[in-house]
């Protein structure tokens, strides 16, 4: 599929499909009120009739027959115009794409919204190619080629624009979109591969293969190397299973040599059966997407490389997968992590923390900045907030900030939960240094005090993405199953802190 930036008249555009953006109660716009004559008033009527009025959401569909160059016109609501966000056009972007892809169309032209101001249409565009390029995606790997071939995608889209001079920043937001997508694309593709395929060191050599297509370097460390390090606690939850763990080292050097990078560091279980405390049978094969941190990791690092962002660079992943078995650890057992902290392990099935804290003490070596790290970690946080925002705890107000900020921007939301020292004493261990369960109350919160022992001083921030990795429903641009979620958030993130420190 190719995305072209063109500059030409709407509605003097030859194409199967133009897609206009309407704000709510829009009409008055000059190009709509050219389209309604053509239409002989049918814009009017359909909001008269409350068929369609501009709301976020809204589409209608009309067949110009004859009246003009074009064979299809849709209209797809923007909600308010005082209200009107990034995260608007890429949904509205995405259903409409959805559309186009629905009716086999072979090319579209978009044109959303009409009214960009100078300043914001760059930002517009590259929403809109967002919204296109994400919804455009399917996991289609072991389909049947007729499966395959029933959907198909059009060859060419175009983003009208209304002027020439603007071509060129435009081509470039488009050019930004394609590698930002192009990142949560191998995030998505790495969520939705089946646990039988995707081992850990399956995981481990995607990231090499990213690395070898960019300017990325990477290390895989295996089983013997994390033994000799002394990763106790990331070992212990690898045990049960009879494929080796790895921690995946990615480096971006796109900052000066002495500067200190910043540190991703990723959840990357391939399955969790919860091991000896096994999960109940009922949604467990969604497990496979417990590497979804790691996932968010690897794309991040990928499109930094391919952004060429100025900035020091560190991603860690470490991979395992939690199985039970003759060989697995068990509840009542005693780990010693890499921090030679020693922990109680209350239930095999709070596996992510475990390998997290080994990783958040390795990290330490490279002197980052600051460290987030990204997990599908506690179911508690769907219980919390649903699918609808990540939560994000972290010990730097300033750090959390600038997080929940890009949030906003990208359209993947984070919500923060309290992480005082009152929590602690839920993980209090009588016979360890700490615990790795804290009960019921406050899982998410319990979870984030546990690493905050391993966070050391550095400046740090955890996302609990439980229920923003998957969804088992479709979105105008995220389809069912891995959503790449992270990968556009910390993007939007390291952006603005390149920006900040030059
Ligand atoms: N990977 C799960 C968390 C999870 C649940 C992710 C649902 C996505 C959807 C994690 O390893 C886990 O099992 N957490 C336990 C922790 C508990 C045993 C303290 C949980 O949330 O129940
Ligand atoms: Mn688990
Ligand atoms: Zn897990």
């Amino acid at each position: 599929m190719d995305i072209k930036i063109r500059k030409a008249a709407p509605l003097q555009t030859k194409t199967a499909c133009l897609v206009i953006g309407v704000y709510e109660k829009g009409l008055s716009d000059p190009l709509l009120k050219e389209l309604d004559q053509k239409l002989g008033g049918l814009l009017h009527q359909s909001q008269r009739n409350d068929e369609f009025t501009g709301k976020s959401g809204e589409k209608i569909l009309f067949q110009p027959a004859g009246h003009l160059p074009l064979e299809r016109v849709l209209l797809i609501g923007l909600g308010a115009k005082a209200e009107s966000s990034l995260e608007k056009i890429r949904q509205a972007a995405g259903s409409a794409m959805q559309q186009v892809i629905e009716k086999k169309l072979e090319q579209a032209a978009f044109k959303l919204p009409l009214d960009a101001q100078d300043n914001e249409l760059t930002a517009q565009i590259q929403a809109t190619a967002e919204g296109i390029l994400l919804a455009s995606y399917r996991y289609d790997r072991f389909l049947g080629e007729k499966a395959k071939k029933s959907r198909k995608l059009p060859k060419e889209i175009t983003l009208l624009i209304d002027n020439a001079s603007e071509k060129q920043a435009c081509e470039l937001a488009l050019a930004t979109a394609q590698k930002i997508c192009q990142a949560v694309i191998l995030a998505r593709d790495l969520v939705n591969a089946p646990g039988n395929i995707k081992s850990p060191t399956y995981l481990a050599e995607q990231a090499q293969v990213a690395a070898n297509e960019s300017s990325l370097k990477c290390k895989i460390l295996g089983q013997k190397e994390l033994a000799k390090e002394g990763l106790g606690a990331l070992l212990g939850v690898a045990q049960g299973s009879a494929r080796e763990p790895h921690l995946i080292i990615l480096e971006h050097n796109g900052g000066s040599k002495d500067e200190a990078p910043v540190a991703l560091v990723g959840k990357g279980v391939t399955f969790d059966s919860g091991g000896i405390s096994l999960k109940p049978g009922e949604k467990m094969d969604e497990m496979k997407m417990d590497m979804a941190g790691g996932a968010a990791v690897i794309g991040t690092m990928l499109a930094a490389a391919l952004l060429e962002l100025p900035i020091n660079l560190i991603g860690i992943v470490p991979t395992v997968e939690n199985m039970p078995s003759a060989t697995a650890y068990r509840p009542g057992d005693i780990l010693t992590s890499l921090s030679g902290q020693t922990i109680e392990v209350l239930n095999t099935d709070a596996e992510g923390r475990l390998i997290l804290a080994d990783a958040l003490t390795y990290v330490k070596r490279y002197e980052p900045k600051l460290v987030v790290d990204l997990a599908t970690m506690t179911g508690a946080s769907i219980i919390a907030l649903g699918h609808q925002a990540t939560a994000i705890l972290g010990n730097d107000q300033k750090l959390v900030q600038s997080l929940l900020n890009a949030g906003e921007e990208s359209g993947e939301r984070l919500w923060q939960l309290p992480l005082w020292d009152d929590y602690d004493q839920q993980i209090k261990s009588d016979v360890a240094d700490v615990k790795n369960t804290g009960g019921r109350a406050a899982g998410t919160i319990t979870a984030a005090a546990f690493l905050k022992k391993f966070a050391g001083d550095f400046r740090w921030a955890h996302l609990d993405i439980a229920g923003t990795a998957w969804r088992d429903q479709n979105q105008p641009y995220i389809p069912k199953g891995g959503t790449g979620v992270g990968v556009r958030l910390l993007v939007a993130f390291l952006q603005k802190l390149a920006e900040r420190s030059n």
